[in-house]
């Protein structure tokens, strides 16, 4: 069933341990995000990024509707959340089109503008009954940005900014830059694990890990451990489908019709998808 991603990240941290959230590109991800959950036996949230709904021409609505379908029909609670939105036009979108959560990226702003504009999103959210998350810091990578600096401790998130930046935005959820960053096809990551845990002292909301491709699972199980709630997971179920759809067309130059590749580009990421959650849910 569709439920809400406030109520699975309240319940996630109420129960000590996390909830992660897929990205949806194509139904086949949508439909691989289901399955997996449903093979672990766990929920989790489909999240399609602002980049994911510029690829479908802009328009929200269909592949919205797709997520929408196959998470009313799965067995395990789904919920539906609009990813790294800078756009407001996107944002005043997400609660028509079925979403009940989005996360508010305005952290490439200097603080005091990134502040004022996630202030603003939040208010014009909470009158819309959406859930808000939004980013402090940079965890970098995204966009096809220079592999990142994010070990270096000047682009994390301060745990004093982090205070009053969920103090005076009134996020519902706080992504931090700890060490993770976006895009990574190796799981190879460390986090700082001190500095998740001044934040979670510090911090009255549950925190966000994006760029959880990277990270591997053990590394995961002492985040969640130490606080982190909301567990992002993009490039990995990008990796299990291409190297599915390259490995079944080598050796095959004949094959035209697209179920034959996507069968098991969607089984791959299934099998992915299952992984993470058996990680991050239990
Ligand atoms: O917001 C999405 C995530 O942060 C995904 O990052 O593609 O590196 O797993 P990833
Ligand atoms: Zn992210």
């Amino acid at each position: 069933p569709l439920v809400s991603t406030g109520e699975l990240v309240t319940a996630a941290a109420a129960a000590g341990h996390g909830v992660a959230a897929f990205n949806v590109i194509t139904l086949e991800h949508a439909e691989a995000i289901a399955a997996g959950a449903e093979r672990a036996g766990v929920p989790a949230i489909l999240q399609i990024s602002e980049n994911a709904v510029a690829f479908h021409g802009g328009r929200l609505g269909p592949v919205a509707a797709a997520a929408t379908a196959v998470a009313r029909a799965a067995s395990v609670p789904l919920s539906l959340h609009l990813d790294h939105v800078e756009s407001a036009d996107l944002l005043r979108a997400a609660p028509v089109a079925g979403f009940s959560s989005v996360m508010f990226d305005a952290s490439k702003l200097p603080y005091a503008e990134n502040l004022k504009a996630t202030a603003e999103a939040v208010r014009w959210g909470h009158d819309h009954g959406v859930w808000v998350e939004a980013e402090l810091g940079a965890v970098g990578g995204k966009d096809g940005g220079a592999p990142p600096d994010a070990h270096a401790p000047g682009v994390r998130t301060d745990p004093a900014e982090a205070v009053v930046f969920v103090a005076e935005t009134g996020v519902d959820a706080l992504a931090v830059a700890i060490g993770s960053s976006h895009a990574m096809t190796a799981r190879t990551a460390t986090l700082d694990h001190a500095l998740i845990a001044d934040l979670r002292a510090a911090v009255p909301v549950p925190l966000v890990l994006h760029g959880s491709s990277g990270v591997p699972d053990d590394e995961i199980r002492r985040a969640i451990a130490a606080g982190m709630v909301k567990i992002n997971v993009g490039t990995a179920l990008n990796s299990a489908y291409t190297a599915a759809v390259r490995d079944h067309l080598t050796s095959r130059p004949a094959v035209v019709d697209p179920r034959k590749y996507l069968a098991p580009a969607r089984e791959a990421m299934t099998g992915t998808v299952a992984g993470f959650l058996r990680v991050v849910g239990a």
